[in-house]
Parts: C-alpha cells; structure tokens; sequence
C-alpha cells in the first residue's frame, strides 16, 4: 500500500504532494454542496487529517456515505492547504476504499467522551481514543529515552529471568508458576509437595518481583548495567498505584555508594520528564488541557529544580510536628504510608524528595547495615501526587553482615548461595535502584488510576483480554 503516516502528512510533507493514507474514521459529516469530509487517525499523532471525499468519486453512493466512526480507509489523493481553521493541509481524495466497516450500533467506542473505567472494559479498542493513543506513544517515547539515558552512561542492557527461584523483596508476594498439567495435579487435596521436586523446574518458582539480585551478579562483572522488564506482585491492594503486573528499570552500578546512586536517580528522572516535554509536545498538551491542568508546569518545574534529600529520622521528625490528623500516625520504626510521603513532597518541599537511611527492620536483607547499626543505605524517591516512584539502596557486600541480616528476616542463606558468592569472591561496594514505569508514566500525564497507563491492565480479579 506504500502508506504514509498522518503524522508525516501533517507536518513534513509539501502541499501539492499525491499521499496514501490509512486509518480509522472519527467523524463523518456531509455537506449539501456534494462533498462529505472525513477526519481520520492512523495513531501516529494525536491529530486527524481531514479528507474532502467528492460525490464524483464512483463508490460515494454506496460506501462514503455509510462510513461510520471506526470504519477503516484506505484514501488516495493530493495534499493541498486546507481552508479550514486548526488544520494547515487536507487532502483531496481521488479514491477512498472501504476496507473495514464498523456497525454504528455496536461499535464501543463512539465520538464522545466515554469514562476510562468503560473503556478498561473495552482494553481492545482503548488505543483508538485519543487519550489511550496519546498515552501509548507517551510509554513508547519514555521507554526509548530510557534506554538512551543508560547507553549513553555505558550501561549494558540485561535480561534477568522473569521465572526465578528468590523472593528479592523478601515480603512474599509472590505468583508461583508450574506446568498447566502440574497445576492441575499438584493440589487434588489441596495440599502442595513440600519438597517441589516433583514440579517443572524441580523446585518452587515464581514470577520475578524484580530483577535486581540477577542484575547484581552482572553488575559484579562488567560494572554498570540496567534492566527492563515486567514485574510480577501478588500484592492484593486495590490501589490507584499498584499493578500486579507492571514494569521496572533497575540500574545497578559497582563502585558505587548511596550519594552516587541517588545522583544517578535524580538525573535519570529529570531525563525522562524533560524528554516527555521535549519530544510529546502534542500529546502533552493534550495531558495538560483534559487530564490535569498541571502537569507542563509540574514538569518543567521539577526539570529545574534540585531534589530534597533527607533522612528518614529527620523525616519522621517533620511529621510528628506537622499540624494534621494522619490515618497512620508517624513513627520511628514504622514504614512511611503514602500520605507520609505525599505531605513530605508537597507540603514540606514542594518538589521531588529522595529519603535516606530507613530503619533496617522495614527493609530487605540486601540493603547495606550503617554503622549505627539500626539503618541501612536505603533511598526512596517520592513525588507530588504519588509518593514513592523510585526504591533503591547500596547493597551489603560484607558477607558476615548480609548472613546475619539474612537470618533476621528469615531467608535461607543456603537458597542463595549465589549470591553470596558475590560477596565471597572479590566483593565491592555496589549500589542500584528501581523505577516504576508505570508510576512515571501516571505521573508524567496527571492519570489518577495506574491502571490507564498500562496497555492490559493486570489488578487483583482481573485478567481480561
Ligand atoms: O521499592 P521496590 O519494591 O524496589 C525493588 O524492587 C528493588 N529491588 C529495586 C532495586 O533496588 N533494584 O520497587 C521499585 C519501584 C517502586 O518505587 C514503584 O515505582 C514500583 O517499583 N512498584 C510498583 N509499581 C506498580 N505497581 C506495584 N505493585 C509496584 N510495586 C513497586
Ligand atoms: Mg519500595
């Protein structure tokens, strides 16, 4: 079909130019002088391209007068500057094929303002609203400048096992996997083999939490390197920030220290946050006029501003002196809760914060013992709106330290031999953190619910499509 994208239509391609174009139909409207004008979308830009269809073209009688919301086209003809107002080209169609219809009756997504809640139900048509649209080039542009920000630093891109024998978090919720056979006979009483050798792999296995032990053995070896993946939670939280299935970029750097890390962290947000200014400005704008009237400027404000850093211990500080009634009340030893972290970065600050050195008893085994002995190297980025985006940590790399914390929190040193090797054979200092692709991406464009910045959401009861 030799096709060019609308997106090129609109904005590289001179006027005077013969186009094929593709697409799906958004409106129809016929005019009494013989004409009908058709705005379609491809999804390659958020605009549509207006096609002037005349009455002379042979199938108008029978096909471009019943084409309808969602029927697809493919359209011939010169691209000429357009006398209507918001568009600078249109295009004069010397031939218009019908190639899909799409029943007006029953096709789900109307030309109206339809609620995300419906169109989650319609996850297979969602794409062609301009929302979701915008929302999935957004994802795309952000995933690639991730990768340039790594590459461009001489990060290596790994693979880690999505199926893996740890519980990296240490906190259980975890999505066991076995053969569909197995599934079906390992529990006729309801009761699992205790010892697993009878499954699949031998052993109990589950979904990856997060790449981040694999990564260490990587990093241990060629300095710096980042994955990318999709994660797995069994977490049963209904919450406008949790997934159960959603994806992670976990750097992890030799050599490294807390301060370094957290350096690394703060500019890898502002990348991403600059690139989404720099390189969707269309879809932004859209963002900004319909989803939250904020986010451009939030944006722009974070790209400039340094981030807050403090401790945990000064943060409990400033929240046991706050003037306000919290559903979970600060305290030393306790974890921060989302209104914690919300009142630190918005009232407190009023930009991103990065808080350090929380107390070892609320954090996994890997996180490096300070010297007080009751904090570990831990740093979690908080921002407006949402809280925590980034976890992350120097890693414990004295081998006596990690068995002991290992015994503390009840993980089997024995079950990962591996990676206490680590720390056997030419140990180092060595730091990473986590970010949430999908809390950036929520954040990025203002969505209130996680579950609309990911293609097919994955939430506890629902597995659709
Ligand atoms: O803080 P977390 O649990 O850190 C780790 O997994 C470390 N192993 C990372 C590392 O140091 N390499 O998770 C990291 C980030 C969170 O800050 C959050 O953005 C995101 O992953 N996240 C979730 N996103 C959506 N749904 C969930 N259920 C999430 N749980 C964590
Ligand atoms: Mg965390």
């Amino acid at each position: 079909m030799n096709r060019i994208l609308i997106k090129d239509a609109l904005t590289e391609t001179p006027a005077g130019t013969e186009v094929t174009l593709c697409g799906w139909v958004r409106t129809v409207r016929t005019s009494k002088g013989g004409f009908s004008f058709l705005a379609i979308n491809d999804g390659s830009c958020l605009s549509n391209i207006q096609i002037v269809a005349d009455e002379k073209l042979p199938n108008y009688q029978n096909d471009i007068l019943h084409l309808t919301s969602g029927s697809s086209v493919l359209v011939r003809g010169r691209l000429v500057d357009s006398p209507a107002k918001g568009q600078s080209v249109e295009v004069q169609a010397s031939e218009v094929v019908l190639l899909g219809k799409a029943d007006p009756e029953r096709y789900p997504i109307q030309p109206k303002r339809h609620s995300f809640e419906y169109l989650r139900t319609q996850a297979h048509l969602r794409p062609r609203t301009n929302t979701f649209g915008a929302v999935a080039r957004l994802r795309n542009t952000l995933s690639a400048a991730i990768h340039e920000f790594f590459q461009s630093r001489g990060f290596l891109y790994i693979h880690t096992p999505i199926i893996t024998a740890s519980d990296c978090e240490g906190a259980g919720e975890l999505f066991r996997v076995t053969s569909s056979r197995q599934g079906q006979e390992a529990t006729p009483t309801g009761e699992e083999s205790a010892d697993h050798t009878d499954e699949f792999f031998g052993r109990a296995t589950y979904l990856t939490v997060s790449g981040q032990l694999e990564a260490e053995t990587y990093a241990c070896a060629l300095g710096k390197v980042y994955t990318f993946g999709p994660t797995f939670r069994a977490e049963n939280s209904n919450t406008p920030r949790h997934l159960a299935e959603f994806w992670m970029i976990e750097p992890e750097m030799a050599f490294c220290d807390l301060a370094a890390n957290a350096d690394l962290a703060e500019e890898f947000v502002k990348h991403i946050f600059s690139t989404a200014l720099a390189r969707c400005d269309e879809d932004m704008k859209f963002f900004d006029q319909w989803i939250d009237k904020t986010v451009i400027e939030t944006l722009s404000h974070i790209a400039d501003s340094g981030f807050e850093r403090i401790t945990y211990t000064e943060a409990v500080k400033i929240l046991e002196a706050a003037d306000r009634q919290w559903d979970y009340p600060p305290a030393w030893g306790n974890d921060l809760q989302t209104e914690h972290e919300r009142y630190l970065t918005e009232e407190t600050f009023g930009k991103p914060v990065i808080v350090t050195d929380y107390p070892a008893s609320i954090k996994p085994f890997y996180m490096r013992l300070s010297d007080d002995g009751r904090t570990v190297a831990a740093m979690d980025v908080l921002v407006p709106k949402i809280g925590e985006i980034i976890g992350g940590a120097q890693r414990e790399e004295r081998l006596d330290v990690l068995t002991e914390r290992m015994a503390q929190s009840g993980t089997n040193p024995a079950d990962y031999w591996w990676y206490m090797d680590l720390r056997r054979y030419g140990t180092v200092p060595h730091a990473g953190f986590g970010l949430g692709l999908e809390r950036t991406v929520k954040f990025v464009i203002g969505m209130a619910n996680i579950r609309d910045v990911i293609p097919f959401p994955r939430t506890p009861r629902n597995a659709e499509f």
